[in-house]
């Protein structure tokens, strides 16, 4: 398997971050500077015993540090209970060089709608709104007033926040904000959990949204995504004409695994985009969340973690 760029980093500080919530900020270990990152990037910390889990950057700008904001998830794999219980200052990481798949769109007007721990990719794209006096909102749902997090930058940004809270019943199911009812020439970007990504979806298509003006990240894969079962078919290696075939029950990742091809690995669920690798011939059965529908529609390229194929073959540019 392919390795990213690993990189050592200290953590310099561990804070509270609203209830649930702890930030961890980190400097290179070896003193040299941390590469450059974009809006919506996420990077990859490997967990002992774990594995990787992928986590948004939510430092401000030109920062010299990376910054992530973890929520306890109990009911996770461990990653989430490692940082919270486990990792202090002083703490050695590792983790991959940041990627970003959820790049800031252009548009003439944003809306941002953050779910919770969500916001940590839309804050700093909503900074950077902000620094380019962009016009845009962004909204916030929270269940209750103490999980708010990063309350200071929150605050500079002014009115172009708002605060929802279901504890005082305004939560999306309850109040559909206006913003969402005219899509004029906005981009409507999202991050949070499935069920509010997927409900806030149905609301934009409902009230006029196109589907090319959508933009999101989910936390998890949805349980359809994690599914890689489906009718067996071929790859071939472009480059050594190598071919495979892949059963029933595995994913392209495994086979070409195996059979020690070199492709990059991270969260192996279709969210991360680690493994996207272009198809020169053949139809992609599109299985992700991290494809745009534009990429998807264009049929050049695949996730090997967990898509799969129309086509009997399909020749990956490998
Ligand atoms: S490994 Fe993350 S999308 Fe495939």
């Amino acid at each position: 398997m392919k390795q990213a760029e690993n990189l050592a980093v200290t953590v310099i500080a561990k804070q509270f971050n609203g209830a649930g919530n702890v930030l961890l900020t980190l400097a290179s270990a070896s003193g040299h500077p941390l590469p450059a990152f974009t809006p919506g990037a996420h990077i990859d910390v490997t967990i002992p015993d774990c594995g990787k889990r992928q986590y948004s950057l939510c430092s401000v700008a030109g920062e010299a540090h990376y910054q992530i904001c973890v929520r306890l998830d109990e009911g996770s794999g461990g990653g989430s209970r490692w940082l919270h219980h486990q990792v202090q200052t002083g703490a050695s990481l590792t983790i991959s060089a940041p990627r970003n798949h959820f790049p800031l769109p252009q548009a003439p007007r944003t809306l941002l709608f953050a779910a919770g721990i969500g916001l940590t990719p839309l804050l700093v794209m909503a900074e950077q709104l902000a620094a380019q006096d962009a016009d845009f909102t962004l909204h916030l749902f929270l269940k209750r007033h103490d999980e708010l997090p990063f309350s200071a930058r929150l605050e500079q940004l002014g009115a172009r926040v708002v605060l929802h809270y279901s504890s005082e019943g305004d939560s999306l199911r309850q109040r559909v904000p206006d913003d969402l009812k005219r899509p004029h020439d906005s981009a409507l970007v999202s991050c949070g959990p499935a069920g509010f990504m997927d409900h806030l979806h149905q609301l934009a298509l409902q009230y006029g949204w196109r589907a090319d003006q959508l933009h999101s990240e989910k936390f998890k894969a949805s349980v359809v995504t994690q599914s890689v079962a489906g009718d067996t078919f071929a790859v071939e290696i472009a480059s050594s004409g190598a071919r495979y075939t892949v059963n029933a029950d595995e994913s392209i990742a495994e086979v070409l695994s195996r059979a020690g091809i070199d492709i990059e690995l991270s969260c192996e669920q279709g969210m991360c985009g680690a493994c996207i690798t272009g198809v020169l011939e053949g139809e992609p059965d599109h299985r992700d969340e991290v494809l745009s529908q534009k990429e998807r529609a264009a049929n050049d390229c695949i996730v090997l973690c967990c898509s799969r194929a129309r086509s009997p073959l399909l020749v990956l540019d490998l």
